[in-house]
């Protein structure tokens, strides 16, 4: 899946005073290709201080369940699109993954909106395609909005003489964009997201060099799985089971249990070491080939952005994300395949589309395999039985812990 990258071009554009990300992705990435080539020579990995058991109720538990729908995915900013879902004033894009359904909307100055997909007249919901609008007409009755959310036209506005119409424009959400990244927080009227205190500064600067604002998108999926979410979601974050479960796929092209970690907080990145690697364990670093980026970026709760190479010296950003359903034992994935910012200059669609079928492939029908069977298991398995996560799925064990500790919050 990986030739060496001959060049990554500068980034347009650039003013004197922006920095310059092609050069910082360069530096994270050599600087993470050293460590987990280290890894490599050392037969080593990443490792939390300890095991960490689970109960299995952290998988079975519908009122916990309840409790993560509600504190991690509505009441906190969630991943909702990126710039390039929605990249011209009109353009929207339907979120209706975390409850509520929500509808974000760039207006006409290209700043982005959100609000509740819902007609102020009498619920209905107001756009159900995502396409270039100028406005927003309900199809019940048609009653109108601006791209700001504004009533701006109703038929027979006689007969609701005595309403404020005022007061019935589209109903907002917090919503931030941030670095191509659109956060919603799905509370009407809730609080406003501050992105950077979400991410934290550090790991806002490493998201912020991938450029993901210049991202475009290539394909979307959507798998939908018979597990927990958090069972799905465990399936991104260690590289233990590559050679086991993947042995034919993902296992061919990736070292299994070496891994790279870098803590940010509830989020992190971790680097696993492509398979060509091994060549480069014997030589100096000044004879290591200009390789691609390669690193996955967890963004709490829910979000992975796996930035990395396709054949051919190309990059492709895989962002996927997992969202619980209302049944404790039902998620479903969203995997969508962006081509950077640096690659648009090279007009191919399909070495994206390719990548992407594999990505989709491979996660519904190896690793969600086991998320649906295991999850099945834990139905039967003894009250006493509790998961395991070796020190070497530290990342698993980081999620956990950050989920657990906001439950507890809430509850206190
Ligand atoms: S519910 Fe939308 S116009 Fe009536
Ligand atoms: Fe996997």
């Amino acid at each position: 899946m990986n030739a060496p990258e001959t060049t990554i071009p500068a980034v347009p554009e650039q003013s004197d005073a922006a920095p310059d990300w092609a050069e910082m992705r360069r530096e994270s990435r050599n600087k993470l290709r050293r460590r987990t080539i280290e890894h490599i020579r050392n037969k080593t990995t990443d490792l939390a201080e300890a095991a960490l058991l689970l109960d299995k109720s952290v998988y079975t538990d519908p009122a916990r369940h309840a409790d993560e729908r509600r504190v991690l995915f509505q009441e906190r900013p969630i991943l909702a699109a990126l710039s390039g879902d929605l990249p011209q004033p009109g353009d929207t894009f339907l979120f209706d993954e975390v409850g509520p359904p929500i509808l974000v909307v760039r207006n006409k100055q290209g700043k982005v909106n959100a609000f509740l997909n819902m007609c102020t007249h009498r619920a209905a919901k107001l756009v159900t395609e995502c396409t270039r609008k100028n406005r927003m007409s309900c199809k019940f009755h048609g009653w109108t909005f601006d791209l700001d959310g504004k009533l701006v036209g109703m038929p027979g506005k006689s007969g609701f003489a005595g309403i404020q119409l005022a007061e019935r424009n589209l109903i907002p959400v917090p919503v931030v964009e941030w670095h191509g990244l659109i956060f919603v927080r799905a509370v009407p009227n809730g609080a406003p997201i501050d992105v950077e205190a979400h991410l934290g500064k550090a790991f806002a600067n490493e998201l912020a060099h991938l450029e993901l604002e210049k991202a475009v998108p290539m394909k979307t999926t959507r798998i939908d799985v018979n597990s927990n979410w958090k069972y799905a979601m465990d399936t991104y974050g260690e590289g233990y089971h590559f050679a086991t479960l993947h042995p034919s796929t993902i296992g061919a092209l990736a070292l299994s249990n070496i891994m790279s970690y870098d803590n940010y907080g509830p989020h992190h990145r971790l680097a696993m070491p492509r398979a060509e690697f091994l060549e480069y364990c014997d030589k100096p670093e000044s004879e290591w080939p200009e390789t691609g980026y390669n690193g996955l970026y967890y963004i709490f709760p829910n979000v992975v952005i796996n930035a990395n190479s396709i054949a051919g010296g190309r990059q492709f950003y895989g962002v996927s994300r997992v969202f619980p359903c209302e049944r404790v034992d039902q998620a479903t994935t969203l995997i969508t395949t962006y081509k950077p910012g640096q690659m648009l200059h090279d007009t191919e669609v399909e070495p994206w589309t390719q990548m992407h079928d594999f990505i989709h492939k491979v996660v519904s029908t190896e690793d969600y395999s086991v998320s649906e069977e295991g999850q099945h298991n834990l139905n039967y398995a003894p009250d006493d039985f509790k998961p395991v996560l070796g020190a070497n799925e530290i990342a698993l064990q980081n999620i956990h812990k950050h989920i657990a500790t906001l439950l507890a919050a809430e509850k206190k």
